[in-house]
């Protein structure tokens, strides 16, 4: 019984695979588990633990990673400039964004946490 049921369960997962890579060809499981940051500028791609904070990654990926308020969100040193879907910035880094007068795309990398694949570049990489 358990063994009919195993074979049941793996053979719906094929299923909702295909059907999934029916309707978006480009969606993978293995990216969604672990996102890939690309970074052009160093021709580097790092593919990292969803929910990873950016900065820390960035830096545990040895590239150098400006700051002086180690990630609180206040000195704005950190911004990178993102193309992809990340969390919305919340009001305090909205407000370090604009007193440091950042440009719209860029964001506060130690205020992003990564849960899809994302484009990161930095004037001083
Ligand atoms: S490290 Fe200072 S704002 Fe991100």
């Amino acid at each position: 019984m358990v063994e009919i049921l195993t074979h049941l369960c793996c053979f719906s997962i094929v299923i909702r695979l295909h059907i999934d890579l029916l309707i978006d060809p480009n969606l993978s499981y293995i990216d969604s588990l672990m996102p890939k940051i690309s970074i052009p500028q160093k021709n580097l791609h790092l593919d990292i633990e969803k929910n990873s904070n950016l900065m820390n990654s960035l830096l545990a990926a040895g590239l150098p990673v400006a700051s002086s308020c180690h990630g609180e969100g206040i000195c704005s040193m950190c911004k990178v400039k993102i193309t992809g879907l990340v969390n919305p910035a919340e009001n305090f880094e909205l407000e370090t964004l604009k007193r440091n007068k950042c440009e719209p795309n860029e964001r506060l990398s130690c205020q992003i946490t990564v849960t899809s694949d994302l484009i990161v570049s930095a004037k001083y990489w």
